[in-house]
């Protein structure tokens, strides 16, 4: 016990050090910023590594020095550099002509909702993945994953003798490092393995590996790459379970034939995987040339989000959606507030997380009888004398610096409330554990509270049960509680739910554009991970486990990457923005009211802002009979109303024959119709007066003689119309796309509020819907002038050129 106590207060302390550490480096000293060029022309790349370092030798006095500086070129998929500088050569660097833009590198995160992921954990319940389809498809289909590296030997990789030879046109390859060999670790299904260290090197100091933490080489340790290339790719593994076969079944990804290229820019650091900018864009760089067709990244950081392409991530999804490559990342763990969402440019997939059909219902009988059911993981029954976390935690605050009578916590069962001091029920766990307590009822609000698993006995239920209960403990003087193993319910639970964690809409830059796009099982997900036991402090269950559940947008971005394959792999001329249109408008949304538990009440309808145009469908997404395509003239739009150069917009979109690059007459900043990139999704969150919006729908249906019929719906407080009603498509050149107009008027004085509709395309057999977002502000904010508006086109964020 002594011994974890200190482990724990060591691992407190170096993670309020290594914040700290970063936060306070003096402004003058070097750090690793990012130089953006655009696209790289096609140009050879050993010519444009030396345009790099020619260009940063200009703010340095030695060729050497400039040498020494650089971190990466990037010269493959699109140009840049990373590099050490100070803040007079970052300020330099950005005024030099062809320069896009110049920014700080900063540290990502992976995207999963516990930092205890790194221990086996208690489980043994089995959550099937997504449907049972498209096992035939993918195979000619590469899916990269930018993660914490994988377990090759995982039976989610394994070679099948069914593969045909790695595709011709992959140009990648496996790289040898610590317990990586590449003769064995790669096959027909693992086809590529890089890593990436310069970033978190030069940000963090050097990756420690003494004590078997991390491997300096594709070879996942912390466990999450293995688990979302394994949701995202994995082959098909009969009998995959935990522990003796306890609730078996067949684990599987989005596109089990698919062919994986892993990418390892997250590395172990403050019980998590921590990655750097420049990293993850070096990947961005490699996996373009090496030909993936879709890139998947359960990576991200928390708002206030950086300007559009200022990110590595969206640099990295802006070229490749120029080369046609699909990217896909996850919304964040940040609900269920507003706005919190990431990962939010017009470029990439941004999937949101919901539960499955599925729970784990757990009975607790107090000793008056009384019975109320919570939902655990519990294998065993178990019996205890109950206590009130009052007797046990100052303020009974269920955390580990609140803990103050042991004695009182000694083999009994703690209720935990999450609302006395905003404990998270891991945080209440561990606290209960340190205090020698048997395990944790934890009561949380309906809408935060989480089927999770913990590594100590946890049971969830919500502030109505936990006051019954703690009424009952009040009551009583001898209080005791049994609780009867969990039961696995499939079927029964209105699903899908918005998992609250999901980070939520509308987005903070770019408000116009929806974010989260869909939403996809991102709650106790089972998939592979690595049999080792865990190299966090917590000395508990060291059971080796291949399989391993976890939660998070981490969990839900990768099936809707194996989704995309599989319509990469049956319609292989499709854009990325036909992709994304296909899974938005085929996506449904919820009719349930009630949250996932449905335990004590219910809980509002999901909405736009939490899971996007809805649950992504892969069988109607094959199939979606129309969709928004949108080519480089609506991205150069796009740029311009961002407030780009012209110049700086010649330099980032791949040149064309005929393109048009300049920007719309009226100004950059003037936008109208036109600057709305054709999303299959309408946002208006500034609504004064009557507004139109242009979409262009293309006809990808087998009937080439399509007509399609409008019906819409209006948001409250707001009219909608859509002109014409009705599109006829032809067999004749450019027949197969179809223009409308939507006109929004505002219905009502209000100001503040978004409300949501909807226009669905009909031609009786395909159903194409797209959200439709609105906010009234017709009444003006006591005596605020609001000059926004004006110029509000794709977004409110300021260019970067
Ligand atoms: C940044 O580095 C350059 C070149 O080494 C040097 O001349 C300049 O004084 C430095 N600026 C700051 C603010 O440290
Ligand atoms: C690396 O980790 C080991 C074990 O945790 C520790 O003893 C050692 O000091 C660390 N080395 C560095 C350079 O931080
Ligand atoms: C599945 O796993 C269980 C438990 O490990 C084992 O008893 C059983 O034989 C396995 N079945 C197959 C088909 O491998
Ligand atoms: C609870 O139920 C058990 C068995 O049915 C019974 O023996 C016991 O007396 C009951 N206790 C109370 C407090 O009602
Ligand atoms: C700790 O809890 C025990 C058991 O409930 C109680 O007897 C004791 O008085 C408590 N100690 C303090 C310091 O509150
Ligand atoms: C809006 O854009 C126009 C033209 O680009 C510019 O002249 C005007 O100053 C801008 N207005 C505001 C409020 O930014």
């Amino acid at each position: 016990m002594a011994v974890f106590l200190l482990l724990l207060r060591l691992v407190v302390f170096s993670l309020s050090f290594a914040i700290n550490a970063v936060q306070t480096a003096p402004a003058s000293h070097a750090q690793v910023h990012i130089v953006y060029l655009g696209h790289n022309n096609d140009l050879d790349p050993s010519l444009t590594t030396d345009s790099h370092l020619q260009l940063l030798s200009t703010v340095f006095t030695e060729p050497n020095e400039a040498r020494e500086a650089i971190l990466y070129s990037y010269s493959c998929g699109f140009s840049g550099f990373a590099a050490l500088l100070n803040s007079t050569q970052a300020t330099t660097l950005s005024g030099t002509d062809g320069v896009v833009s110049v920014f700080r590198s900063r540290m990502l995160e992976v995207h999963t909702t516990r930092s205890w992921d790194f221990m086996g954990l208690r489980l043994h319940m089995h959550t099937e993945q997504s449907s049972q389809r498209h096992l035939k498809f993918g195979d000619d289909v590469i899916v990269g994953v930018l993660d914490t590296g994988v377990w090759p030997e995982s039976k989610s990789f394994r070679d099948d003798p069914h593969y045909g030879p790695v595709p011709s046109s992959w140009k990648g390859t496996c790289v040898v490092g610590d317990e990586f060999d590449p003769a064995a670790a790669c096959n027909r299904k693992l086809i590529g393995a890089r890593y990436y260290l310069a970033g978190f090197e030069s940000e963090l100091g050097p990756l420690n590996t003494s004590d078997g933490s991390e491997y300096r080489s594709p070879r996942d340790r912390v466990g999450h790459g293995t688990h979302t290339a394994s949701t995202a790719v994995g082959s098909v593994a009969p009998n995959a379970s935990y522990f003796g076969g306890l609730g078996g079944g067949a684990a599987r990804g989005g596109a089990p034939r698919a062919r994986l290229a892993v990418y390892k820019v997250c590395w172990y650091r403050d019980l998590t995987g921590r990655c750097s900018d420049a990293d993850i864009l070096a990947a961005f760089d490699d996996a373009l040339c090496d030909g993936v067709h879709v890139v998947s990244a359960s990576l991200g950081s928390p708002p206030p989000l950086m300007p559009l392409l200022s990110t590595s991530t969206e640099i990295g999804a802006f070229h490749a959606m120029q080369r046609g490559v699909v990217a896909v990342f996850s919304a964040g763990n940040d609900g269920p507030d507003a706005s919190m969402v990431q990962n939010v440019s017009p470029w990439g997939l941004t999937v949101a997380a919901s539960s499955i059909d599925r729970r784990f219902p757990t009975v607790i009988t107090l000793g008056n009888n009384a019975s109320i059911v919570g939902e655990s993981f519990l294998v065993k029954a178990m019996k205890n004398g109950l206590v009130d976390s009052s007797s046990v935690f100052t303020d009974g605050t269920c955390t580990f610096e609140q803990l103050i009578n042991r004695t009182a916590a000694w083999g009994k069962i703690v209720l935990c409330f999450a609302t006395m001091g905003g404990v998270s029920s891991d945080g209440a766990a561990l606290a209960v554990y340190a205090g020698n307590g048997a395990g944790v009822i934890f009561a949380d609000t309906i809408s935060r509270k989480s089927s999770q698993d913990s590594f100590w006995p946890t049971v969830h239920v919500d502030l109505y049960q936990g006051t019954q209960i703690l009424n009952y403990i009040r009551d009583s003087r001898k209080p005791t509680v049994r609780i009867s193993p969990s039961k696995t319910v499939v079927g029964e639970t209105p699903a899908p739910a918005v998992a609250y964690f999901s980070s939520r809409g509308p987005s903070s830059v770019s408000p116009k554009i929806l974010k989260p796009d869909v939403t996809a099982p991102g709650v106790n997900i089972l998939a592979a991970w690595p049999p080792k036991s865990s190299p966090t402090v917590i000395p508990l269950d060291k059971r080796l486990t291949e399989w391993n559940m976890d939660s998070g947008t981490s969990m839900s971005c990768p099936h809707v990457s194996g989704i995309a394959a599989v319509i990469k792999s049956v319609h292989p001329t499709w854009s990325p923005a036909a992709v994304k249109s296909a899974l938005m408008t085929t996506a449904y949304m919820y009719d349930g009211t009630s949250d996932v538990m449905q335990a004590g009440g219910t809980v509002k309808a999901a909405d736009a802002f939490d899971v996007g145009a809805g649950h992504v469908d892969p069988l109607r997404a094959l199939d979606p009979g129309l969709v928004y395509d949108a080519g480089a003239r609506d991205h150069v739009v796009f740029l311009c109303s961002l407030g780009y150069t012209e110049a700086a917009i010649r330099n980032m979109v791949l040149p064309q024959p005929a393109l048009d690059t300049s920007c719309p007459r009226g100004g950059g900043g003037g936008g109208g119709p036109e600057a709305d990139l054709n999303y299959p999704a309408i946002v208006l969150p500034d609504l004064g007066g009557t507004v139109t919006v242009k979409r262009t729908v293309t006809n990808v249906g087998a009937n080439r003689d399509a007509v399609y019929r409008a019906a819409v719906a209006s948001p409250q407080g707001a009219r909608a119309e859509v002109w014409p009603r009705e599109l006829a498509f032809s067999a004749r050149p450019g027949g197969e796309q179809a223009s409308y107009y939507l006109t929004v008027t505002p219905a009502k004085l209000s100001r503040g509020r978004f409300d949501f509709g909807e226009v669905v395309w009909s031609d009786g057999f395909h159903r194409v819907r797209t959200p439709l977002v609105v906010r009234v502000t017709n009444l003006p904010d006591d005596g605020v002038k609001v000059v926004q508006a004006a110029n509000a086109t794709g977004d409110g964020s300021q260019a970067a050129a």
